[in-house]
Protein backbone atom coordinates (compact mmCIF):
# COMPACT_ATOMS: atom_id res chain seq x y z
CA UNK A 1 0.00 0.00 0.00
CA UNK A 2 1.39 3.49 -0.87
CA UNK A 3 1.70 5.70 2.17
CA UNK A 4 -1.04 8.27 0.65
CA UNK A 5 -3.80 5.56 1.17
CA UNK A 6 -5.83 5.39 4.01
CA UNK A 7 -6.61 1.80 4.43
CA UNK A 8 -10.04 1.61 4.64
CA UNK A 9 -11.45 4.64 5.46
CA UNK A 10 -13.81 6.25 3.01
CA UNK A 11 -16.12 9.34 3.53
CA UNK A 12 -19.76 10.14 2.19
CA UNK A 13 -20.13 12.28 -0.74
CA UNK A 14 -23.40 13.86 -0.27
CA UNK A 15 -24.36 14.68 -4.60
CA UNK A 16 -27.40 16.97 -5.96
CA UNK A 17 -29.48 14.67 -7.98
CA UNK A 18 -31.99 16.03 -10.83
CA UNK A 19 -33.63 14.28 -13.31
CA UNK A 20 -36.02 16.82 -15.24
CA UNK A 21 -39.40 15.15 -16.12
CA UNK A 22 -38.66 12.90 -13.43
CA UNK A 23 -37.53 15.29 -9.69
CA UNK A 24 -39.60 17.82 -9.14
CA UNK A 25 -36.22 19.46 -7.12
CA UNK A 26 -33.30 18.12 -6.55
CA UNK A 27 -32.30 15.85 -3.72
CA UNK A 28 -29.18 14.80 -2.24
CA UNK A 29 -27.84 11.32 -2.31
CA UNK A 30 -24.99 9.42 -0.47
CA UNK A 31 -22.29 7.56 -1.62
CA UNK A 32 -19.78 6.17 -0.01
CA UNK A 33 -16.69 6.20 -1.29
CA UNK A 34 -12.40 5.90 -0.39
CA UNK A 35 -10.70 8.62 1.19
CA UNK A 36 -7.33 8.66 -0.27
CA UNK A 37 -5.18 11.78 0.79
CA UNK A 38 -4.67 12.32 -2.96
CA UNK A 39 -8.48 12.06 -3.90
CA UNK A 40 -9.47 15.12 -4.83
CA UNK A 41 -13.69 15.61 -4.49
CA UNK A 42 -13.53 15.27 -8.96
CA UNK A 43 -11.94 11.66 -8.41
CA UNK A 44 -14.47 10.75 -5.63
CA UNK A 45 -17.24 11.90 -8.09
CA UNK A 46 -15.34 9.61 -10.83
CA UNK A 47 -15.57 6.51 -8.77
CA UNK A 48 -19.12 7.29 -8.00
CA UNK A 49 -19.55 6.98 -12.01
CA UNK A 50 -17.65 4.59 -12.80
CA UNK A 51 -18.62 2.06 -9.87
CA UNK A 52 -21.43 3.02 -7.79
CA UNK A 53 -23.48 4.63 -10.04
CA UNK A 54 -22.87 5.23 -14.19
CA UNK A 55 -26.10 7.49 -14.34
CA UNK A 56 -24.38 10.60 -12.39
CA UNK A 57 -24.01 13.44 -14.67
CA UNK A 58 -21.08 16.23 -14.33
CA UNK A 59 -18.76 18.25 -16.44
CA UNK A 60 -15.26 18.04 -16.36
CA UNK A 61 -11.84 17.38 -18.88
CA UNK A 62 -8.14 18.48 -17.69
CA UNK A 63 -8.34 17.56 -14.06
CA UNK A 64 -5.60 19.95 -13.63
CA UNK A 65 -7.00 23.00 -13.00
CA UNK A 66 -6.90 24.32 -16.74
CA UNK A 67 -9.93 23.82 -18.67
CA UNK A 68 -12.28 25.05 -16.26
CA UNK A 69 -14.95 22.97 -16.76
CA UNK A 70 -15.15 21.24 -13.04
CA UNK A 71 -16.67 24.07 -11.05
CA UNK A 72 -19.54 23.15 -8.37
CA UNK A 73 -20.73 24.10 -4.95
CA UNK A 74 -18.45 21.93 -2.50
CA UNK A 75 -20.06 22.23 1.04
CA UNK A 76 -21.49 25.38 0.67
CA UNK A 77 -18.23 27.38 -2.08
CA UNK A 78 -18.06 27.63 -5.53
CA UNK A 79 -14.81 25.38 -6.04
CA UNK A 80 -13.12 23.68 -9.06
CA UNK A 81 -14.00 19.80 -7.67
CA UNK A 82 -10.06 18.79 -9.22
CA UNK A 83 -8.24 20.96 -6.95
CA UNK A 84 -10.52 20.28 -4.02
CA UNK A 85 -9.16 17.48 -1.87
CA UNK A 86 -11.79 14.85 -0.05
CA UNK A 87 -9.43 14.64 2.89
CA UNK A 88 -9.86 18.56 4.05
CA UNK A 89 -13.44 17.88 4.41
CA UNK A 90 -12.92 14.59 6.53
CA UNK A 91 -14.60 12.65 8.33
CA UNK A 92 -17.49 14.09 5.68
CA UNK A 93 -19.79 14.48 4.23
CA UNK A 94 -18.93 16.42 1.49
CA UNK A 95 -21.40 17.82 0.23
CA UNK A 96 -21.38 18.50 -3.80
CA UNK A 97 -24.07 20.53 -5.55
CA UNK A 98 -24.64 22.57 -9.09
CA UNK A 99 -22.44 26.05 -9.03
CA UNK A 100 -25.20 28.27 -7.40
CA UNK A 101 -26.55 31.59 -9.75
CA UNK A 102 -27.32 29.13 -12.48
CA UNK A 103 -29.78 27.00 -14.38
CA UNK A 104 -29.34 23.35 -13.19
CA UNK A 105 -29.67 20.80 -16.56
CA UNK A 106 -29.29 18.00 -15.19
CA UNK A 107 -27.73 16.80 -11.93
CA UNK A 108 -24.43 18.79 -11.32
CA UNK A 109 -24.50 20.14 -14.82
CA UNK A 110 -25.31 23.95 -15.21
CA UNK A 111 -26.81 26.09 -17.95
CA UNK A 112 -23.74 27.45 -19.30
CA UNK A 113 -25.41 29.71 -22.23
CA UNK A 114 -25.84 33.07 -20.34
CA UNK A 115 -22.22 32.87 -19.53
CA UNK A 116 -21.27 32.52 -22.85
CA UNK A 117 -23.51 35.40 -23.91
CA UNK A 118 -21.96 37.91 -21.39
CA UNK A 119 -18.26 36.82 -22.43
CA UNK A 120 -18.78 37.23 -26.53
CA UNK A 121 -20.83 40.59 -25.67
CA UNK A 122 -17.30 42.04 -24.32
CA UNK A 123 -15.41 41.09 -28.14
CA UNK A 124 -13.03 39.15 -26.37
CA UNK A 125 -10.47 38.94 -29.00
CA UNK A 126 -7.28 41.89 -30.51
CA UNK A 127 -9.60 44.32 -32.51
CA UNK A 128 -7.30 45.57 -34.87
CA UNK A 129 -9.23 47.76 -37.38
CA UNK A 130 -6.73 46.30 -40.11
CA UNK A 131 -4.18 47.55 -39.10
CA UNK A 132 -1.72 44.33 -39.63
CA UNK A 133 1.99 44.17 -39.18
CA UNK A 134 4.05 43.23 -42.42
CA UNK A 135 4.27 39.06 -42.99
CA UNK A 136 7.47 38.85 -41.73
CA UNK A 137 7.48 41.25 -38.61
CA UNK A 138 5.57 41.08 -34.96
CA UNK A 139 3.85 43.26 -32.53
CA UNK A 140 6.71 43.36 -29.88
CA UNK A 141 5.33 44.11 -26.24
CA UNK A 142 8.07 45.09 -23.17
CA UNK A 143 7.16 43.16 -20.24
CA UNK A 144 5.69 46.30 -18.60
CA UNK A 145 2.97 46.25 -21.53
CA UNK A 146 2.46 42.50 -20.92
CA UNK A 147 2.60 42.66 -17.01
CA UNK A 148 -0.35 45.42 -17.31
CA UNK A 149 -3.11 42.62 -18.90
CA UNK A 150 -1.22 39.30 -17.63
CA UNK A 151 -3.19 38.63 -14.61
CA UNK A 152 -6.65 38.84 -16.33
CA UNK A 153 -5.72 36.20 -19.17
CA UNK A 154 -4.81 33.74 -16.62
CA UNK A 155 -9.17 33.09 -16.12
CA UNK A 156 -10.34 29.71 -17.28
CA UNK A 157 -13.64 30.74 -17.60
CA UNK A 158 -14.59 28.53 -14.65
CA UNK A 159 -17.77 30.87 -13.35
CA UNK A 160 -16.76 30.24 -9.98
CA UNK A 161 -17.11 34.01 -9.75
CA UNK A 162 -20.60 34.60 -10.88
CA UNK A 163 -21.45 31.62 -7.90
CA UNK A 164 -19.95 33.97 -5.80
CA UNK A 165 -21.09 37.36 -6.63
CA UNK A 166 -24.18 38.17 -4.68
CA UNK A 167 -25.20 41.13 -7.47
CA UNK A 168 -25.62 38.34 -10.05
CA UNK A 169 -27.61 35.71 -7.58
CA UNK A 170 -30.05 38.64 -7.45
CA UNK A 171 -29.62 40.61 -11.08
CA UNK A 172 -28.89 38.11 -14.35
CA UNK A 173 -28.92 40.69 -16.47
CA UNK A 174 -25.04 41.71 -14.49
CA UNK A 175 -22.74 41.32 -17.01
CA UNK A 176 -20.41 39.57 -14.31
CA UNK A 177 -16.85 38.93 -12.63
CA UNK A 178 -15.14 37.49 -15.70
CA UNK A 179 -16.64 39.17 -18.44
CA UNK A 180 -15.89 42.15 -17.25
CA UNK A 181 -11.78 41.00 -16.21
CA UNK A 182 -11.80 39.79 -19.97
CA UNK A 183 -12.58 43.05 -21.32
CA UNK A 184 -9.90 44.41 -19.20
CA UNK A 185 -7.52 41.46 -20.52
CA UNK A 186 -7.95 43.10 -24.17
CA UNK A 187 -8.84 46.83 -23.44
CA UNK A 188 -5.28 46.96 -21.68
CA UNK A 189 -2.88 44.91 -24.42
CA UNK A 190 -0.88 47.39 -26.27
CA UNK A 191 -2.19 45.76 -29.56
CA UNK A 192 -5.73 46.19 -28.96
CA UNK A 193 -7.95 49.06 -30.68
CA UNK A 194 -11.65 47.37 -29.72
CA UNK A 195 -11.45 49.97 -26.26
CA UNK A 196 -14.12 52.28 -27.78
CA UNK A 197 -16.41 49.28 -28.54
CA UNK A 198 -16.43 47.67 -25.25
CA UNK A 199 -17.55 50.95 -23.71
CA UNK A 200 -21.16 50.64 -24.86
CA UNK A 201 -21.17 47.49 -22.96
CA UNK A 202 -19.02 47.97 -19.73
CA UNK A 203 -20.55 50.68 -19.15
CA UNK A 204 -24.23 50.62 -20.28
CA UNK A 205 -27.06 48.95 -17.83
CA UNK A 206 -25.79 45.63 -16.60
CA UNK A 207 -22.25 46.58 -16.87
CA UNK A 208 -19.60 47.99 -14.38
CA UNK A 209 -22.16 50.15 -12.19
CA UNK A 210 -24.25 47.51 -10.67
CA UNK A 211 -21.02 46.10 -9.26
CA UNK A 212 -20.94 46.90 -5.48
CA UNK A 213 -17.38 45.59 -4.47
CA UNK A 214 -17.99 43.22 -2.28
CA UNK A 215 -15.05 41.43 -3.65
CA UNK A 216 -16.33 37.68 -3.14
CA UNK A 217 -15.50 37.23 -6.97
CA UNK A 218 -11.79 37.83 -6.13
CA UNK A 219 -11.81 35.62 -3.32
CA UNK A 220 -13.31 32.67 -5.02
CA UNK A 221 -11.19 32.77 -8.03
CA UNK A 222 -8.78 29.72 -7.84
CA UNK A 223 -6.65 31.21 -10.91
CA UNK A 224 -5.48 34.73 -9.24
CA UNK A 225 -7.20 36.76 -11.19
CA UNK A 226 -8.84 39.89 -9.68
CA UNK A 227 -12.05 40.54 -11.15
CA UNK A 228 -13.30 43.03 -8.41
CA UNK A 229 -9.98 44.93 -8.82
CA UNK A 230 -10.79 45.19 -12.90
CA UNK A 231 -14.14 46.41 -11.96
CA UNK A 232 -13.02 49.04 -10.30
CA UNK A 233 -10.52 49.64 -12.62
CA UNK A 234 -12.69 50.78 -15.29
CA UNK A 235 -15.13 52.28 -13.55
CA UNK A 236 -12.63 54.76 -13.40
CA UNK A 237 -12.01 54.23 -16.96
CA UNK A 238 -15.98 54.78 -17.75
CA UNK A 239 -16.08 57.81 -16.17
CA UNK A 240 -13.07 59.90 -17.82
CA UNK A 241 -14.40 58.31 -21.13
CA UNK A 242 -17.91 59.26 -20.30
CA UNK A 243 -16.79 63.22 -19.62
CA UNK A 244 -14.89 63.00 -22.58
CA UNK A 245 -17.54 62.08 -25.08
CA UNK A 246 -19.49 64.93 -23.47
CA UNK A 247 -17.30 67.56 -23.72
CA UNK A 248 -17.09 66.24 -27.77
CA UNK A 249 -18.91 68.13 -30.38
CA UNK A 250 -22.25 66.20 -30.62
CA UNK A 251 -21.79 65.13 -33.93
CA UNK A 252 -17.75 63.55 -32.86
CA UNK A 253 -19.78 61.70 -29.83
S1 LIG B 1 -12.11 35.25 -13.08
FE1 LIG B 1 -11.39 33.46 -11.90
S2 LIG B 1 -13.28 32.62 -10.97
FE2 LIG B 1 -13.93 34.00 -12.61
S3 LIG B 1 -14.20 32.66 -14.42
FE3 LIG B 1 -12.09 33.49 -14.50
S4 LIG B 1 -10.82 31.94 -13.47
FE4 LIG B 1 -12.94 31.50 -12.91
S1 LIG C 1 -11.27 19.33 -14.66
FE1 LIG C 1 -10.40 21.05 -15.75
S2 LIG C 1 -10.35 22.62 -14.26
FE2 LIG C 1 -11.03 20.88 -13.15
Amino acid sequence: MRAAETAGESIVLRVSRYLPGRDAEPVPRDYEVPLREEWSVLDGLNHVKDVLDGSLAYRWSCRMGICGSCGMTVNGEPRLTCGTFLSEFAPGPVVVEPLRGFAVIRDLVVDIEPFLGKLASVTPWLVRNGAEPPPDAEFAQTPEQLGAYKQFSMCINCMLCYSACPVYALDEDFLGPAAIALAQRYNLDSRDMGAAARFDVLAAAGGVWDCTYVGECSAACPKGVDPAGAIQQYKLTAAMETVRRFLLPKGAR
